[in-house]
């Protein structure tokens, strides 16, 4: 009921909705829209009311909720159901949760906070409240297990293509990490239900640090990680980047998944790679060796060139770049 409140009264601009038109169109007493009223206000929206004009909307909060992001979201499904917690463990934790009883493809877990956000090789991952987007995504492609890590790509390229699409310049650190000024702004954690050649479901998480202040990254964390805000000067409405990436999601997931077409997403991992031409540090299953990254392969692999001279494909890893957060971190 809150919602669809307050999509009238967005939907109405500027002008006054009357108690009598909420009351029709929603068929509920004039009474209850009013208790309705003040639940929203409490929410964080500024409402004007007047008697005998209605109802408007003066400003609205910097919250997550559909409500919010519906007028900036372009996609037939990603995105079309939002599930909003105030705050929750972590997204990723709910999505599977809610993936394992059926929820549908498409749906998007969103938080404001995570008390026990998760990174990648079980590390914490820190996500204050109203500061960043915390999001989880629940994806069901018909695709081949072995190619799941191509769909932690499409999530990079939409993330690095929405940040600059508000005129910040990031670049990819293969496969999962969005990087500003040498440091992390955003990592990406893809998970996945299913057997060696079907998919139940998979949950990518995102978590990008967008308005962090320097109080909210802590100490051991300062020379690896930072925030949009903090690089750039700039406070970034986190509804319009959240609406621009699933926009952009959408239209790289159905060219892959439906006409199995990754060319556009490798396009901009490639263009945008800080890893391209760098000796790097590959870190896989425990192993630590130093190669060459040479290019990103038409299927998303780094490709690399050993101590030995010899060129190698690699499909997943944690890579280290010298200047980039430094070896081993
Ligand atoms: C990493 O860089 O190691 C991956 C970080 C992924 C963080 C996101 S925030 C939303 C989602 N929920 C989680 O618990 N983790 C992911």
């Amino acid at each position: 009921m809150k919602g669809k409140i307050i999509k009238l009264l967005k939907d109405s601009g500027n002008d006054f909705v009357s108690g009598q038109k909420i009351s029709e169109a929603l068929g509920v007493s004039r009474a209850a829209i009013w208790k309705h009223i003040n639940v929203i206000k409490e929410d964080g929206y500024e409402i004007e009311a007047i008697s005998r004009k209605g109802y408007r909307i003066i400003s609205s909060p910097d919250i997550l909720t559909f409500e919010e992001i519906r007028s900036y979201l372009f996609t037939e499904c990603i995105g079309k159901n939002i599930i909003y917690y105030d705050s929750i463990g972590s997204t990723n934790s709910k999505a599977k949760e809610l993936a394992e009883i059926g929820q549908e493809h498409g749906t998007v877990v969103i938080s404001e906070e995570q008390t026990t956000g998760r990174g990648r090789l079980g590390r914490n991952f820190i996500s204050p409240k109203y500061k960043g987007i915390w999001m989880s995504i629940i994806l069901r492609p018909d695709i081949i297990t072995e190619n799941i890590s191509q769909i932690t790509l499409l999530g990079a390229a939409a993330v690095q293509s929405a940040i600059m699409k508000m005129g910040i310049k990031t670049s990819i650190k293969w496969p999962n990490d969005i990087i500003l000024n040498s440091k992390k702004v955003c990592g990406i954690l893809t998970e996945m239900s299913g057997e060696i050649n079907h998919i139940n479901y998979l949950v990518m998480g995102i978590g990008i640090n967008v308005n962090l202040e320097e109080e909210d990254i802590p100490h051991e964390l300062k020379d690896v990680a930072t925030s949009i805000k903090l690089e750039s000067g700039r406070y970034m409405e986190r509804k319009i980047l959240i609406a621009n990436i699933l926009n952009i999601f959408e239209k790289l997931y159905i060219e892959y998944v439906k006409n199995d077409n990754i060319n556009e997403t490798i396009e901009i991992c490639r263009k945008n790679s800080n890893l391209i031409g760098k000796e790097i540090q590959l870190i896989n299953r425990g192993k630590v060796t130093t190669a060459r990254a040479i290019d990103i392969s038409d299927k998303g692999e780094l490709v690399i060139e050993n101590s030995q001279g010899i060129i190698e494909y690699v499909v997943s890893g944690e890579v280290s770049v010298r200047g980039i957060y430094g070896y081993n971190k």
